[in-house]
């Protein structure tokens, strides 16, 4: 599969077989998006939760490529209110789609849909997809159970917030990889605005330092898993 990272919480998935999966898709409000949400079709949105910087343009893409939108009970009923199709899901429970496997866990923070109403939970990912687990932890502080969720998932690719303020911080982050112990961790939610400024330089040297490994990706760039 291909994993290309456009800033921010934003990724792009294409399967082997070709299917396109968008991640908090926030393109057009996003100063250090390389995309703008026109150029960007799906097959699947997940979404972390409501916040503008992760809902982002999901609603526009889902309406123009009819898609299907994933994301916790309260975000997926806002969603399905817009005339888009949703599959409703919330902490700890996975189901199977055609392209693979997704579970929500917790995540440390909050969520809102746009009109200020639905309040849910935020969520991280953990999406199965073809022989890989990646962990899309959406915005979080620091918690122990990520622990847990290391010891029953072999986690090979880790997507980790470390711009602070909003999220954990660099120091924060390096304990969540120790706990989640990944192949591999990128680090994400960063350099966005100037309140969440972080050298994710530091960050994999840090990281690096606890052996684990650390790909910081540009803003644009595609990598092959
Ligand atoms: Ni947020
Ligand atoms: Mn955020």
């Amino acid at each position: 599969m291909k994993l290309r990272y456009f800033s921010h919480s934003a990724f792009q998935i294409i399967t082997d077989s070709g299917q396109r999966i968008l991640i908090d898709p926030f393109f057009d409000g996003n100063p250090t998006s390389p995309v703008k949400s026109s150029d960007m079709d799906a097959d699947f949105i997940l979404l972390t939760h409501g916040h503008g910087d992760h809902l982002g343009d999901a609603l526009d893409i889902a309406k123009r490529c009819n898609c299907l939108c994933i994301c916790e009970n309260e975000l997926a009923n806002y969603i399905s209110s817009k005339g888009v199709a949703v599959h409703n899901m919330h902490i700890g429970g996975a189901h199977e789609f055609d392209f693979g496997k997704i579970k929500l866990t917790q995540a440390l923070h909050s969520s809102v849909t746009p009109d200020n109403e639905c309040h849910g939970s935020a969520t991280g990912i953990l999406i199965h997809v073809e022989d890989k687990i990646i962990y899309h932890m959406g915005d979080t502080g620091l918690f122990s159970d990520l622990k847990l969720i290391g010891e029953m998932n072999r986690v090979d690719l880790l997507l980790a917030p470390i711009g602070d303020n909003f999220t954990m911080g660099i120091e924060d982050a390096v304990k969540a990889c120790e706990f989640v112990n990944p192949d591999i961790v990128i680090p994400i939610h960063y350099n966005t605005f100037p309140v969440i400024q972080a050298d994710p330089l530091n960050f994999k040297q840090k990281v690096e330092n606890q052996g684990i490994s650390c790909q910081v990706l540009d803003f644009g760039q595609q990598i092959t898993l």
